[in-house]
């Protein structure tokens, strides 16, 4: 059978040029599955930015891997999975996987991580109010990791001050709305004010229009009229100029989740001033999220019962900016980074 996979072909530091990073690949295989092994076929994948990261740490010619949603077609007598059962994976931009599903170890640059096994997705748990895509979305990746930060180490209180940079995308919406339940009053940050409107109309209080290379005193003014009280907590996408102006800001007792750098990682900025002195006096705390540690069943199960319900309700918005394609699979993760007008919340590719 053939199988179309998108491989890296040249590691490009920064902001990713799709059309240099990525290659189609078309293979003539033939599937002779092992007892343990499966053949899977691609639905849905997702793209999200931290493949920035994951592409420069996949070898040249390697097919480039992402979560995905994927229906097991074929399976050996001892396979995790059976023919028919829907499971979500880091199956990566390929139509066809042909695997066990196992943990997969997986080393970046300094730091060792696994992708966790395939989980099955209970088909009893998505209909129209949560359909199949949310498993990459709210259901998936980015909802635990929204869900997660604020009912694992995040409390938030009403009346507390809120703050979330990046908060148009798939995790920055969902946080958002999950403190503007909680009570509290909440500031986000987006690149253009009709996305700055999508916030308000998801509930949130204040707005601040940032781009990436924005002036840091204009960034630092529209955050203080933002909140002229400080910031008590601060979920944090982006890093950089919004950061730095959040940080002397911070309200005594104030917790800092460290969701993502953008600003490091991509915009490739690597000086900035010294944030540790603005931790002290506020007696402030911050936290790295690196959510695969809340990926278990039980979690799955809370995250489904607690922000799913929330959804089903309609307490909680959780859109989707779905591209059409396996060809397609590059331009809908370039969107990521161009002209992002168009995303609204998670960003994934039906095949
Ligand atoms: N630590 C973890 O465990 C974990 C788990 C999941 C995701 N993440 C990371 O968390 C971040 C958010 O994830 P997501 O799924 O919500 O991503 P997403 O849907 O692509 O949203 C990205 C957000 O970042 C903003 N952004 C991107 N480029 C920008 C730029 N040049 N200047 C200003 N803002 C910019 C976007 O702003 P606009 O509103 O302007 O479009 C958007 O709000 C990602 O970086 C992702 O890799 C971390």
């Amino acid at each position: 059978m053939k199988i179309a996979k998108w491989v890296v072909r040249e590691h490009v530091e920064g902001v990713p040029d799709v059309d240099r990073v990525y290659e189609k690949v078309v293979e003539d295989v033939e599937v002779t599955l092992a007892p343990d092994e499966m053949l899977l076929r691609t639905l849905y994948v997702s793209v999200d930015p931290y493949l920035q990261g994951i592409a420069l740490d996949t070898p040249i010619g390697h097919h480039m891997g992402a979560d995905s949603i994927m229906e097991v077609v074929a399976a050996g007598p001892r396979a995790g999975h059976r023919v028919g059962d829907l499971v979500q994976g880091f199956g990566g931009w390929r139509t066809h996987v042909v695997g066990t599903g196992a943990p997969e170890p997986w080393q970046t640059g300094t730091f060792p991580m696994v992708f966790p096994a395939y989980r099955r997705l209970d088909p009893g748990w998505y209909d129209d109010a949560l359909p199949l895509p949310t498993a990459l979305g709210a259901m998936g990746g980015p909802g635990m990791t929204a869900w997660g930060t604020l009912s694992k180490y995040m409390t938030v209180n009403p009346g507390d001050t809120f703050v979330v940079s990046g908060a148009s995308g798939a995790v920055g919406a969902l946080a958002g709305q999950l403190a503007v339940l909680a009570g509290a009053r909440v500031i986000g940050t987006t690149s253009s004010p009709q996305k700055a409107d999508y916030l308000t109309g998801l509930g949130f209080d204040a707005v601040v229009v940032y781009r990436h290379g924005d002036r840091a005193d204009a960034v630092r003014e529209a955050l203080t009229r933002a909140a002229p009280d400080g910031v008590d907590r601060y979920f944090d996408n982006l890093g950089g100029t919004v950061t730095d102006a959040v940080f002397p800001m911070l309200n005594v007792g104030a917790q800092v989740a460290v969701c993502w750098q953008w600003a490091t990682q991509v915009g490739q900025e690597d000086t900035g001033p010294r944030l540790l002195p603005y931790l002290m006096f506020p007696r402030a705390t911050v936290r790295g999220i690196f959510s695969p540690e809340w990926f278990t069943e039980q979690n799955w199960k809370d995250l489904h019962a607690e922000l799913g319900s929330r959804v089903r309700r309609g307490e909680v918005v959780c859109d989707h900016t779905l591209h059409h394609g396996f060809d397609n699979i590059p331009t809908a993760y370039g969107s990521l980074y161009g002209d992002r007008e168009a995303n609204r919340g998670k960003v994934l590719v039906a095949l």
